[in-house]
């Protein structure tokens, strides 16, 4: 086996020597036979004649056992031993042998048994192109991202042929395309080498996909082809931005009614897959207002009207748009939303100026109030008409467009009408119209324009005589329909004379009442009515008055006595009525005659016997005051009687006063006669007589009484008692006054004197009093006193004397009332 390595190394090493190298240094029996035999050859293909070849005896051959030992496992020769040919034993592949292996020998040894040689050869296999090339992967897949630069290069796995030299692959081909060519480079190993080169730029959004056929080609004969599918995917690049399919969207919207509208839609599309695709819409550029008003679906694109709309805000928006992709690429469009008016707001008032009163004497014309109107509709340009509500005294004037004046029409009375709800409305041009309205409320304030006017044009009232002083006569009431001060009413009495004295010493009214209280006491035989004026004024500037007429009646007190006329009281002879004594049943012996200085009921007079000496003789005539005889006298009847007549008034109490008759029966009417008579029935009246003296000493006293009193009065107002109308009057007039001090210092001493009494009083001036009559300057002059005592005092010392109980009752009254003295009163 030594022998075979050094051999082999022999011809591995000096190869071109080989020839030479048996020749010289082998001899036979070790020379190498060497044959070169292709590939693939069919069984009992006859390589050589190994015997001649060998030069060996075809005997020897069959003999010696010649036999082919083969180096290898599988036995590719064989000899025939007659003929001494080597044959082909089992088909051969070099490919399986030798691999890639350019030279592919195979060795044997013919081995002769006997004698034994041993003989050495080598076959070379030839390479027949049997194989053709082949790439090892069928399809080769390959991705490559668009936009990837042009001679970018990709290496593909080169194709595999099982043959050897020039039956190998020589060349790579690809499939006519513009993106890609091909490149074969010769590798280290002096192998081609396939690569494919990018020579146009790929775009995904065009070509996704690329399918290549790359063949291997070998240089046999015939040439054999493999080929292989290159797929070439295109990888997407964010290469593209999104696009609005507009560049301006433009909506218009009613205000009205818009929300949670779809105003409109933005589309964009990326032509970029995936990712790269997705489109979100935003707002860019975009105010918190705006994001209020408009939502935008950051998918769908949609803009929804998520709050309403208001033209008169803004009549258009303009929104800039984003579309982004999922790879950050953006583009932009622009919304335009225009806002079309709706007539939806109702013209606006305003009242630029306002009175809110007038007096109710303006002047027509006269301005209330200026209204600017206004309609936010249109821009404001809306055309705006203003009315008010007719049957009132305003009217509008307008001299610019949308001012407007409201001006008075008319005339006004506040007492009819104090208020005026003014209602201005304004119309706009819309369809349909929309209106508004404003209230001015106007007060017509007061002028002095109406007097003040009493509840009844004349008063009846009535008092009844020797009422106390201070009394309330009654009232007056007078109303004015005017307001606050020009309604406020004062009474006063017009001044007036009544019998010479001035009104205000009977009456009083207080001011602010209309309360009119008695001065005085009354006397009705004095002063049996009074009529007088009493204005009311009020308060106004100027001031306007109303009188009225009171009627005042003094009713009648039963106050007076019947006064006898006939008997008459005073006559001092004792005369007697003669009644012949033949006189017959029902004739009239005297009349009774009284008066009444009251009247009506009070003076209704009614007469009756009180006392008679013979009271069957004689009767009195109720009413007629006739004393009659009831029955014809007889010789048994008395000469002499006497009768009492009482004369009783109707009044409640009723007075009386009576009267005595003297009646004598005569025989005949002669004179003497008479005398004898009444010498023989002198005892019969002497009783009588002294009753009746002491009578007439009491009235006699009493006239005296009077008589001093009038005096006292006389001087007290220095007017002479000559004025007085009679003996009667004056009588009754002292009384009266002795019974009105205690009545009136009584009253005081109650404490019931009319307070207003006393004020009245006291602003009346005195020296009014000088023409009045003296008992009412009595009066003055106790109402003078009730503050200065002094000064009365003086002035009246006589008087003050001569009635020493009224004086006592002055100190009383003075104790009482200490009223201090107004200033005023005393300068007056
Ligand atoms: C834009 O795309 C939207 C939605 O696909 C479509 O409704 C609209 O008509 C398109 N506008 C234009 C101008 O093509
Ligand atoms: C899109 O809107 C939805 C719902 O409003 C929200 O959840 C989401 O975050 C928004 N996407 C982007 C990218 O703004
Ligand atoms: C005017 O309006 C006021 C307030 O509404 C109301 O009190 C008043 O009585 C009204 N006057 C007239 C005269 O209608
Ligand atoms: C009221 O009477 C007085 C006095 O007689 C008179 O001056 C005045 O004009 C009268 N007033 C009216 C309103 O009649
Ligand atoms: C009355 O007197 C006259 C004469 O004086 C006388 O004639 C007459 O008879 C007398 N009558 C009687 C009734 O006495």
């Amino acid at each position: 086996m030594g022998f075979l390595t050094l051999s082999t190394c022999v011809v591995a090493n000096i190869q071109a020597g080989y020839l030479l190298l048996v020749l010289l240094f082998c001899n036979k029996a070790d020379s190498t036979l060497r044959y070169s035999v292709r590939e693939e050859l069919a069984k009992g293909y006859v390589v050589s004649n190994i015997a001649n070849d060998l030069g060996l005896e075809l005997k020897i051959l069959t003999d010696g056992g010649a036999h082919i030992v083969s180096e290898g496992t599988k036995q590719y020769f064989q000899i025939n031993k007659n003929t001494g040919m080597l044959l082909i034993n089992e088909r051969i592949d070099r490919e399986q042998i030798c691999g890639e292996i350019p030279n592919c020998i195979l060795y044997f040894q013919l081995v002769v048994e006997s004698p034994f040689q041993l003989f050495r050869a080598e076959v070379e296999i030839l390479d027949v192109n049997d194989n053709a090339p082949c790439f090892p992967q069928k399809e080769i897949v390959i991705t490559i991202p668009e936009q990837t630069p042009p001679g970018t290069k990709f290496s593909i796995e080169r194709a595999q042929d099982l043959d050897v030299g020039t039956n190998t692959v020589q060349n790579y081909l690809i499939t006519v395309n513009e993106h890609f060519r091909l490149d074969v480079l010769d590798g280290t190993d002096q192998r081609k080498r396939p690569e494919i080169v990018l020579v146009k730029q790929l775009d995904y959004e065009k070509t996704r996909k690329l399918f290549l056929q790359v063949s291997g080609v070998d240089g046999g004969e015939p040439q054999r082809t493999g080929t292989a599918v290159v797929q070439i995917i295109v990888l997407d690049n964010n290469d593209n931005p999104p696009v609005f399919n507009q560049s301006i969207y433009k909506v218009n919207l009613f205000e009205q009614d818009a929300k949670d509208y779809v105003a409109l839609k933005v589309t964009a599309t990326d032509l970029d897959d995936g990712p790269n695709g997705d489109i979100t819409y935003a707002f860019s550029h975009f105010s918190d207002a705006m994001g209020r008003i408009f939502k935008l679906n950051n998918k769908t694109g949609e803009i929804t009207v998520a709050e309403p709309l208001d033209f008169e805000d803004t009549h258009i928006y303009e929104i800039e748009v984003q579309a982004r992709d999922g790879g950050g690429m953006t583009s932009f469009c622009k919304v335009v939303i225009e806002i079309v008016d709706v007539n939806d707001n109702p013209p606006e008032i305003f009242l630029s100026s306002v009175r809110h009163s007038i007096p109710e004497n303006c002047l027509p014309q006269t301005v209330v109030a200026v209204l600017n109107v206004r309609d936010r509709d249109g821009g404001g340009k809306g055309d705006i008409r203003c009315s008010i509500s007719s049957h009132q005294p305003f009217r509008l004037t307008s001299s610019f467009k949308n001012v407007y004046r409201l001006v008075t029409d008319g005339q006004f009375d506040r007492e009819k009408r104090s208020e005026y709800n003014i209602t201005v409305t304004a119309f706009d041009d819309g369809t349909p119209p929309l209106s508004s309205t404003a209230v001015i409320r106007l007060h017509i304030s007061d002028i002095n324009d109406n007097p003040p006017v009493f509840n009844k044009a004349s008063y009846i009232m009535q008092i009844i005589e020797n009422n106390n002083p201070g009394e309330l006569i009654g009232s007056v009431m007078a109303t004015d329909m005017d307001t606050s001060e020009n309604a406020q009413v004062f009474y006063s009495v017009i001044e007036d004379m009544v019998n010479d004295c001035p009104l205000s010493h009977f009456i009083t009214i207080n001011s602010n009442s209309g309360n009119i209280f008695a001065v005085r006491p009354f006397d009705f035989e004095q002063l049996k009515e009074l009529t007088f004026l009493v204005q009311a004024r009020d308060s106004g500037a100027p001031t306007l008055t109303s009188n009225a007429t009171i009627k005042l009646y003094i009713i009648d007190q039963n106050d007076n006595t019947p006064t006898l006329l006939h008997p008459s009281p005073n006559d001092g002879s004792f005369s007697a009525e003669i009644v012949p004594r033949n006189a017959e049943a029902g004739y009239v012996v005297s009349k009774v005659i009284a008066v009444d200085a009251d009247s009506g009921q009070n003076a209704w007079l009614s007469f009756h016997l009180l006392k008679s000496s013979d009271p069957s003789l004689f009767s009195v005539g109720v009413h007629t005051g006739e004393i009659a005889t009831v029955r014809g006298i007889t010789e048994k009847d008395n000469n002499r009687h006497t009768l009492i007549v009482i004369v009783k008034d109707n009044g409640q109490p009723s007075l009386s006063t009576t009267a005595t008759v003297k009646v004598v029966i005569a025989e005949n009417l002669s004179g003497n006669h008479l005398e004898i008579v009444e010498e023989e029935k002198a005892d019969e009246y002497d009783s009588h007589l002294t009753i009746y003296l002491i009578i007439s000493l009491a009235a006699i006293t009493s006239l005296f009484l009077a008589s001093v009193i009038m005096v006292v009065i006389c001087k007290a107002c220095r007017i002479k008692p000559s004025k007085h109308p009679s003996a009667l009057d004056q009588n009754m007039s002292s009384s009266n006054i002795v019974s009105f001090r205690t009545s009136y210092l009584d009253s005081l001493a109650r404490g019931t004197l009319h307070q207003g009494y006393l004020q009245e009083v006291r602003s009346q001036d005195p020296a009014k009093a000088s023409s009045c009559t003296g008992k009412e300057q009595i009066d003055h002059a106790l109402l003078i006193d009730f503050n200065n005592k002094n000064e009365f005092l003086q002035d009246h010392q006589p008087a003050a004397n001569a009635i020493p109980p009224s004086h006592s009752s002055y100190q009383r009254v003075q104790a009482i009332l200490t009223r201090p003295m107004s200033t005023d009163w005393q300068e007056g």
